[in-house]
């Protein structure tokens, strides 16, 4: 197997002569050394760039950032100053974009159990809209306006009962789904009719989102033409068509590009009036490429005639999607980045799994050995923002580079992060 395929490297990557990776300037090697390992590792210029895409792509006001995909305060603020709205899906994601300055009426609620105090939260920040998913949530926006609360701005939730082409962990816009008003049993009409009559929710637009990391260009064909005939039949000004548009992991890989999806969802728009505002959420498609964990090897076992172990100081706890999904990635020392790949082995973590996998079967360079580093690439997304502390470990820190400089924005867990909510 060849070397990795540079493309699924962030923007700035460089490698030189003698194979060593950098990253805005930044040599992997030192970053490793300064901050430790794992360590997720930004691109701050490729954010930025993928943010811009977006924006010349879709129009201003019109990309809600998707943030479950990746979310800190720097994050939140990248994406703020790039004039991208902030999509929220919990109270605490909203406690996070507010806190990194963002206003509240550039973030949008979303969340298919909203708690009274999350619509609350929301309401009283000024949320610019709350994307509501099912009639118990109208209910308890009624107790909210009983209690005196401003009348929110509203779009409703609509599962088109559209199946796309990816995991079933992460497709949701098909009928068996928890989320959304489904369309074809009548709920979707219902709920239009009811928020249309209500006092307590000013409604303006619908929503759609039919799952996430979708490689299939005609998926969003099919959903957007289904949601453009029910918004053109509603009378109402606002469309939200969802995020979803899936990235390259591997070699194989094929993902449409951001024009392309902006093409499509705009084609199937094409006969609104031009007051319609049109809206999308991209998430993974912003941040994925531009991240990548960086890790250090701990262990080799090679089992004759089975397979080699190649054990790294993190895992499911910093990257779960192999785990849930069984979501391939590649990987490669970063000292020797153009080293071909001629020999396989399974990338696993630390934890008290066997299912703690990174890379299922990944061709690596010969010789792997304790105390290289190895890079696993495009784990911008949904890496860590389910991280967590399994087996007791210290959740990575991010760092943020650009123009030879490294930004910490977040910092390393320490033994003491793991005790204190113990009371
Ligand atoms: C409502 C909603 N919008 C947008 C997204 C972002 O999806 P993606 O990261 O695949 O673009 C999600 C993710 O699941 C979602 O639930």
């Amino acid at each position: 197997m060849s070397a990795i395929d540079l493309r699924l490297l962030p923007t700035t990557a460089s490698v030189d002569g003698a194979g060593n990776l950098s990253i805005g300037g930044v040599s992997i090697a030192d970053l490793a050394s300064q901050f430790g390992t794992p360590l997720f590792v930004y691109d701050e210029q490729h954010l930025r760039e993928r943010c811009r895409e977006a924006v010349a792509a879709f129009g201003p006001d019109s990309v809600i950032y998707a943030t479950k995909a990746f979310l800190c305060k720097a994050m939140a603020q990248l994406a703020h100053e790039e004039g991208v709205l902030l999509d929220v899906a919990t109270g605490g994601e909203f406690h996070v974009a507010l806190q990194a300055g963002v206003p509240g009426d550039r973030c949008v609620m979303h969340g298919n159990n909203k708690s009274l105090d999350e619509l609350r939260m929301a309401i009283t920040n000024n949320i610019r809209h709350i994307v509501v998913d099912s009639f118990d949530e109208l209910s308890r926006l009624e107790t909210l306006h009983a209690e005196g609360l401003a009348v929110p701005r509203v779009q409703l939730r609509i599962t088109p009962g559209v199946h796309v082409n990816t995991h079933d962990y992460i497709s949701t816009g098909q009928d068996d789904s928890k989320f959304g008003f489904n369309l074809n049993n009548g709920d979707a009409h219902r709920a239009i009719e009811q928020a249309r009559n209500s006092a307590a929710v000013n409604l303006v637009g619908i929503h759609c989102h039919i799952g996430s990391n979708v490689l299939a260009i005609e998926n969003f064909e099919d959903a957007s033409k289904v949601m453009v005939d029910l918004f053109a039949s509603s009378g109402l000004q606002e469309l939200t068509l969802g995020g979803g548009l899936g990235v390259a992991y591997t070699e194989r890989d094929n993902a449409p590009t951001m024009q392309q999806w902006s093409t499509v969802l705009k084609r199937a728009a094409a006969s609104l009036p031009s007051t319609a505002r049109i809206y999308v959420e991209p998430g993974r498609s912003i941040v994925a490429t531009a991240g990548i964990t960086v890790y250090n090897v701990g262990t080799v076992k090679h089992i004759e005639g089975v397979r080699t172990y190649i054990a790294v100081d993190g895992g499911m706890s910093d990257n779960m999607r192999p785990a849930l999904y069984e979501s391939e990635y590649e990987v490669f020392d970063p000292a020797r980045t153009n080293a071909d790949r001629t020999e396989r082995a399974r990338i696993v973590g630390k934890h008290c799994e066997s299912g703690d996998i990174l890379v299922f079967n990944a061709p690596v360079a010969p010789n792997v050995a304790v105390g290289d580093l190895l890079v696993t690439p495009v784990t911008g997304a949904y890496g860590y923002s389910m991280a967590n502390n399994y087996n007791k470990v210290t959740r990575p820190a991010v760092v943020f580079v650009a123009n030879g400089v490294a930004r910490l924005v977040v910092r390393r867990e320490n033994l003491d992060d793991l005790t204190r909510l113990d009371v």
